[in-house]
C-alpha cells in the first residue's frame, strides 16, 4: 500500500470513502462544514503533488454527503507546472486503495460548440489526449494495473448515464461530449482549436485526462464534468485568461456542485453491497 494510503487511513481511523470528488479551477464549497469528518493538507500525504495555481488549495477533504463517505481533493496539480507526469498517479491510487469505488471529476474548459455555450455543464463521454503525455509512461506498477489498459469505457457508462437521468430529473441542463486536452499552460491558438474540432471534440482543457487515464489503469470506475467558461480561442472576441476561468467556474459552482451532492443521494453502485 501507497505510504499516502496508510497515512490518509490512520487519520480516518479506518473509515473508508465510497466516492472520490476533484474539485477543478474555482470550485471551493463542496462540504459544508457540519459534514467535515477530517482536512489532509497534501503535504502530509508523501508523493502527493501541490498544487501552485490560484484557485487550488491542496487539501484532501473526507467528510459525509447523504450517508456516504465521501473524499474531496481541493484543488489538483497540472502537467504544466513542470510536475513529472507519474506524480499525477499517486493521489488517484491513493484514492482507490483507501476504499473508493467511483471517482467524480470536474474542470473548467473552452467550448469548442457553438452549441455548448460558457456557463454550460457537459459530462464528458470520452477524451482526446493532446497533451504529449501520459502518466503511465515508465515503469508499469502491476498491482495497480496491466501494462497496455483499456480505455474504451474511460468516462463510465453506467455512471455517466445515471447523471444524464439525474440531471434531466432536476432540470438541470446537462450536454454531453468529448474532452480534449491540451498541456498548457499558453491556451491554444485559433488553428489548434480547429485542428480539435475538426477531430471530434467538444470542449478543451488542460486536466482530467491523466487522472482518468490512471483511475482506468486501477479499475476505479470515472465519470467527469466539465463547466464551459469561455469560448475557445478565435471562437469569441474576447482574449483568455485564467481570471475569466476562475469567474466563470464560480458563476456555475452552485449547478455543479448540487448536481454532483444530488447524484452521490441517488447513485447505484455496480456492486450492490455499496448501496446505502
Ligand atoms: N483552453 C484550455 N483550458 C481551459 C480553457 C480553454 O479555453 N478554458 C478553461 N480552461
Amino acid at each position: 500500500m501507497l505510504q499516502s494510503s496508510k497515512i490518509f487511513l490512520e487519520k480516518t481511523e479506518e473509515k473508508k470513502p465510497s466516492i472520490g470528488v476533484i474539485l477543478g479551477s474555482g470550485l471551493t464549497k463542496f462540504f459544508e462544514e457540519k459534514d467535515i469528518i477530517i482536512t489532509i493538507p497534501y503535504n502530509d500525504l508523501p508523493g502527493f503533488p501541490q498544487p501552485t495555481v490560484k484557485g487550488h488549495s491542496g487539501k484532501l477533504i473526507f467528510g459525509s454527503i447523504n450517508n456516504y463517505n465521501v473524499v474531496c481533493m481541493y484543488g489538483r496539480s497540472h502537467i504544466y507546472e513542470g510536475h513529472d507526469p507519474q506524480t499525477l498517479a499517486i493521489p488517484i491510487r491513493t484514492l482507490k486503495e483507501v476504499g473508493c469505488d467511483l471517482l467524480i471529476i470536474t474542470n473548467a474548459a473552452g467550448s469548442l460548440n457553438s452549441e455548448i455555450p460558457p456557463g454550460s455543464l457537459m459530462n464528458i463521454t470520452d477524451h482526446i489526449n493532446w497533451s504529449g503525455f501520459n502518466p503511465l509512461i515508465g515503469d508499469n506498477k502491476e498491482n495497480f494495473g496491466p501494462r497496455f489498459n483499456d480505455m474504451s469505457n474511460a468516462y463510465d457508462k453506467y455512471y455517466r448515464q445515471q447523471l444524464s437521468e439525474l440531471a434531466q430529473s432536476i432540470n438541470q441542463k446537462l450536454f454531453e461530449g468529448v474532452y480534449c486536452m491540451y498541456s498548457g499552460p499558453s491556451f491554444e491558438t485559433p488553428a489548434e482549436i480547429n485542428a480539435l474540432k475538426t477531430i471530434g471534440g467538444d470542449a478543451v482543457g488542460m486536466s482530467t485526462v491523466p487522472e482518468v487515464i490512471v483511475a482506468n489503469h486501477c479499475s476505479l470506475p470515472t465519470i467527469a464534468i466539465s463547466i464551459i467558461t469561455n469560448y475557445a480561442a478565435g471562437l469569441s472576441n474576447t482574449p483568455l485568461s485564467h481570471k475569466e476561468t476562475l469567474e466563470q467556474a464560480a458563476l456555475a459552482e452552485n449547478n455543479i456542485l448540487s448536481l454532483i451532492k444530488n447524484f452521490i443521494k441517488v447513485v447505484k453502485f455496480d456492486d450492490p453491497s455499496r448501496n446505502n
